[in-house]
């Protein structure tokens, strides 16, 4: 049984739990290693659909184990409405949901104060999902003011750390942000009973993986957001707070990279971006809302519309360099049935010379200009696809391009959000 890194190689919402969700059947555990509840990972069981923020979403198949490692900031409001909101559709979390001692805690002053800074950043806002994510990152690497889980299940050092911090959080919300400050009681009530309620979960998870991977047992990583959100590798500053790309799996997870098998990177047949910052093959016409109409391209954890755009190929390699990607998953190829022609960047151009590589610097990357390619389309429905051979040719050829152009070979191909909607080379 293999261990397998699932991640995203665009901006995030490629269809990774769809994946995921597939490849469960080989697995017995699957992990989330980084993020919060910013994600929002949707799957469609025959008439179910679920949208997972921090549960793996390989918690619908009821034999399988499910972690949420270090790696991860926890709501635990979130997650609890989780956990209660899959026992209403049948499925027990009992016994097979697994928390690491020692993940952070998003805080209700965490999601204050993003709130507050992107409110006051106005036009140069990230576009966050305002879920707490990157001050409860920025606690964990201040070190001084983190919350781990392990705290967390012990009342005295939660309503010690509450408090201390409190005095702090709340001097910045008032004097920075102009902002309401919060009150420590209803806090320290609140997380008292979420720590006594998590108790159960919580293990060295870095301990529980590798036993299993030693006892040969299948492991599937779930990624969250996608490479170019990477906050390392990605269009910084507009990206999310963690490392969410392969590298992310050891570390939020406590495994080595030696254990890893494969590293499939999900692809959407198209690009989208939700939140501010740079996308340069964007399309702000007809065609990116006709993507988005068909593709119903709105954001799973905050509803936003999704800005839509043609595949980059530039950045698609970058996925590739950056994870060592073993193959790609491409998804959401139904989206592009209807189109006459599809278009893939190749490449960008600056001042007139060749850019191969996705530039770190913003203003660089201001100065490129897409270079496309024009595919016929296929304009034939490709959802009934079981077989690559079921395929119209177009549409093979579109993704035969799309792995010569990537250097990496396609091992599974979507055609619907149904688990039955799924080829596998
Ligand atoms: P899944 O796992 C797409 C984006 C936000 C914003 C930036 C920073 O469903 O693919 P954050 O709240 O993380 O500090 O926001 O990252 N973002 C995502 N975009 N899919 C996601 O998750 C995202 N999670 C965060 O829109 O631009
Ligand atoms: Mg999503």
């Amino acid at each position: 049984m293999s261990v397998t890194i699932v991640l995203g190689a665009q901006w995030g919402d490629e269809g990774k739990a769809k994946i995921v969700d597939y490849l469960t059947t080989d697995a017995s555990v699957v992990v989330r290693y980084q993020g919060g509840a910013n994600a929002g990972h949707t799957i469609k069981v025959g008439d179910l659909e679920f949208v997972f923020h921090l549960i793996p979403a390989g918690i619908v198949h009821p034999d399988k184990t499910c972690v949420i490692g270090n790696g991860v900031v926890l709501e635990p409001a979130a997650l609890f409405q989780e956990i209660d909101e899959l026992d209403e559709k049948g499925i027990n979390t009992e016994g097979r949901l697994f928390i690491s001692e020692r993940t952070h805690i998003v805080m209700p002053y965490h999601k204050a104060i993003e709130k507050a800074s992107e409110e006051k950043s106005g036009a140069g806002a990230i576009g966050t999902t305002l879920r707490g994510i990157g001050p409860a990152y920025y606690d964990k690497i201040n070190r001084s003011t983190g919350i781990r889980v392990m705290d967390a299940v012990n009342s005295d050092v939660l309503a010690t750390r509450v408090r201390a911090n409190l005095a702090e959080k709340n001097e910045i919300l008032t004097k920075v942000y102009g902002a309401e400050p919060l009150d420590e009681a209803p806090i320290i009530e609140e997380y008292v009973a979420y720590g006594e309620r998590m108790k159960s979960l919580v293990v060295d998870t870095s301990v529980y993986l590798n036993e299993a991977i030693e006892a040969g047992k299948g492991i599937l990583f779930e990624g969250s957001q996608g490479t170019l959100l990477d906050v390392d590798h990605g269009s910084y500053p507009y990206v999310t707070s963690s490392n969410t790309t392969a590298g992310g799996a050891c570390t939020g997870a406590g495994i080595g990279p030696t254990r890893v098998d494969k590293v499939v990177g999900v692809v959407k047949a198209y690009t989208t971006r939700v939140g501010n910052g740079p996308f340069p093959t964007e399309l702000l016409d007809e065609t990116g809302n006709r993507i988005r109409d068909i593709g119903h391209e709105y954001g799973a954890t905050t509803g936003r519309p999704r800005r839509c755009g043609w595949l980059d190929l530039v950045i698609v390699r970058m996925a590739v360099r950056i994870n060592g990607l073993s193959s790609i998953a491409v998804t959401r190829l139904d989206i592009l049935d209807t189109f006459e022609e599809i278009k893939i960047c190749t490449n960008y151009l600056r001042h007139g010379e060749r850019v191969d590589h996705f530039p770190g610097d913003l203003n660089v990357l201001a100065e490129c200009e897409p270079v496309y390619e024009t595919l016929p389309g296929w304009q034939t429905d490709t959802t009934g696809a079981r077989d690559f051979s079921d395929l119209p040719e177009n549409a093979q050829r579109y993704l035969d391009r799309i792995a010569e152009l990537s250097g990496v070979p396609y091992s599974i191909v979507s055609v619907g959000p149904d688990r039955e909607e799924t080829i596998v080379i």
